[in-house]
């Protein structure tokens, strides 16, 4: 029996994690979940698992719902979500926060030795440089849940990353591909979060939509693998049958297909190094008339020529680049500015920034602070 902790449990890829381990109960004991202000759904899911732990970050609504979860031991804030991932009980956290909000939870998790199932990609798009080096002198591992660097994991196993010729990350293309940029101005939020092959978060399906997910997740697969840049390439791929690849020296091509359902990579993370049944019916290769596959046009999505800039030029301008998507997304959500507008403050933000590298917690909060606060300043003014 696993103990499991999981951070995130109220969104998208939480809720499908709660599934998982319902079907999974002889295999999986939920210790802990901690949500940000969703208290009903938390109590909801507190109800149903019985954890031992119960936490809301958000400080406001911990002062408001506290009352609610007496019957648990509460735990309150960034400082509750920190001590559920370093829990000695803890098997495995899964860190399914958005945003960079989820880089303190993985610290925590690297720090205190834990086997960390990674949804918070933000966490090594911001802090890769610092997270790997924190990681270099622990004990933890980091098994990937994104469906892309699930597949590339499971590809790597038994193999040596020296003999990777490059990755291959697929990509749908997100919900308006072979539309033009000047098309795009009066996207409305609730357009651009309905993916054609995903349901997700809001803050991703936006970064779908722009396709800046696709610059975070080679940016988070350079951290994971120990790839370099050059060696990674996207490739669009509308049916999202094959998750990603891995291309060798000797030429053969590795690739990892599957049904597009998150449970089956959080499945894998939690299960890890064991495969275990999942309720998902077999693809028929009958049924399959074609796989395609097609290039980027990056004039239409220039979100990721931000993100593979930042990610070229290092030290501080991943931290930069997300934190001003992350404020232009919630903008854009909140209608304050247009959906084209996201690539053009991440653009202003970058280049006013003066780089640094980022070696401990508080440079990176610096550099976020700093990001957010232009960031909004810019949304301001247009
Ligand atoms: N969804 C997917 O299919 C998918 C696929 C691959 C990777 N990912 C990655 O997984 C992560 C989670 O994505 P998601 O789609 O599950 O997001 P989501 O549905 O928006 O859920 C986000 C979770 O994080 C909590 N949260 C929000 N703001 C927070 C903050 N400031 N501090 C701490 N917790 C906060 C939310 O709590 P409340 O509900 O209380 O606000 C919720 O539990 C992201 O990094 C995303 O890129 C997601």
């Amino acid at each position: 029996m696993k103990n499991i902790i999981i951070l995130g449990s109220t969104g998208s890829i939480g809720t499908q994690a709660i599934d998982v381990i319902k079907n999974n109960r002889d295999k999986f004991n939920v210790l802990g979940i901690a949500a940000f202000k969703n208290a009903s759904l938390l109590l909801e899911q507190a109800k149903q698992l019985r954890p031992k732990y119960v936490c809301l970050i958000d400080e406001k609504t911990c002062l408001d719902s506290k009352d609610r979860f007496q019957d648990y031991s509460f735990l309150e804030g960034v400082e509750g979500a920190t001590q559920l991932a370093s829990d000695d009980s803890c098997d495995v956290v899964l860190n399914a926060i958005v945003g960079a909000a989820g880089l303190p939870a993985t610290v925590a998790a690297i720090e205190k030795g834990k086997v960390l199932a990674l949804a918070n990609k933000e966490s090594l798009v911001a802090a890769g440089d610092f997270v790997n080096d924190l990681l270099s002198r622990s004990k933890s591992k980091i098994i990937p849940v994104d469906s892309e660097h699930s597949a590339i994991f499971q590809c790597l196993i038994g193999e040596d990353t020296s003999e990777v010729k490059k990755i291959i990350l697929t990509a749908s293309g997100g919900p308006f591909k072979g539309r033009k940029l000047s098309s795009l101005k009066d996207i409305t939020p609730a357009e651009a979060v309905s993916h054609p092959r995903w349901n997700m978060g809001d803050k991703i399906s936006v970064d779908s939509a722009t396709l800046m997910n696709k610059g975070l997740e080679v940016i988070e697969a350079h951290f994971l693998f120990g790839i370099s840049y050059e060696k990674i390439e996207i490739v669009i791929h509308p049916e999202s049958i094959i998750h990603s690849m891995v291309e060798f020296v000797d030429g053969s091509i590795k690739a990892h297909l599957g049904r597009t359902d998150m449970r089956i990579p959080i499945q894998y993370a939690l299960s890890y190094p064991k495969r275990i049944d999942a309720p998902v019916s077999s693809i028929s290769f009958e049924e399959i008339t074609s796989l395609t596959f097609g290039k980027i046009d990056h004039e239409s999505a220039p979100c990721i020529g931000l993100a593979l800039s930042a990610a070229e030029k290092g030290q501080s301008y991943p931290a930069t680049m997300n934190a001003a998507n992350e404020v232009a997304v919630e903008a854009f959500l909140n209608r304050e500015i247009k959906f084209t507008d996201i690539g053009e403050i991440v653009e202003a933000t970058l280049s006013a920034h003066c780089p640094v590298d980022i070696g401990t917690i508080n440079d990176f909060n610096d550099v976020d602070q700093w990001a957010r606060t232009l960031a909004k300043e810019t949304i301001e003014k247009k």
